[in-house]
């Protein structure tokens, strides 16, 4: 509740190096991941991010929470947070919501692919 009451780093950004983007078909919910990566040539680290999410709660708070999961990370490790990493960092959701934590995984996944698309051009 506190997430969805309380969101981090809520909001679009302008200057991200890519966005994720995914929809949920059966409730209509959708969700924007921003991230900025910084590169040292050996590494790349989410070094900022973000979201927007028009949907229900339990979707603003795994947002909110992979949000605070993923940043700092490498785009290695951020690949692997899982939506079972987001609901228990969330101390469990009810079972009729845990599809919503999907969404924050699919998009945070959604948005690395597109970074790294976007390096390979
Ligand atoms: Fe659609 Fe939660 S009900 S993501």
């Amino acid at each position: 509740m506190d997430h969805f009451r309380n969101p981090r780093n809520m909001g679009e950004m302008k200057d991200a190096d890519a966005v994720g983007e995914v929809g949920n078909p059966v409730c209509g919910d959708l969700m924007y991941i921003y991230i900025k990566v910084k590169e040292d040539g050996i590494t790349e680290i989410i070094d900022d991010i973000s979201f927007q999410t028009f949907g229900c709660a339990a979707a603003i708070a795994t947002s909110s929470m992979i949000t605070e999961l993923a940043k700092g990370k490498t785009l290695e490790e951020a690949a692997k947070i899982t939506r079972g990493n987001v609901a228990d960092s969330l101390d469990g959701l009810p079972p009729i919501k845990l599809h919503c934590s999907n969404l924050a995984a699919d998009g945070l996944k959604d948005a690395i692919k597109k970074y790294r698309e976007k390096k390979k051009i």
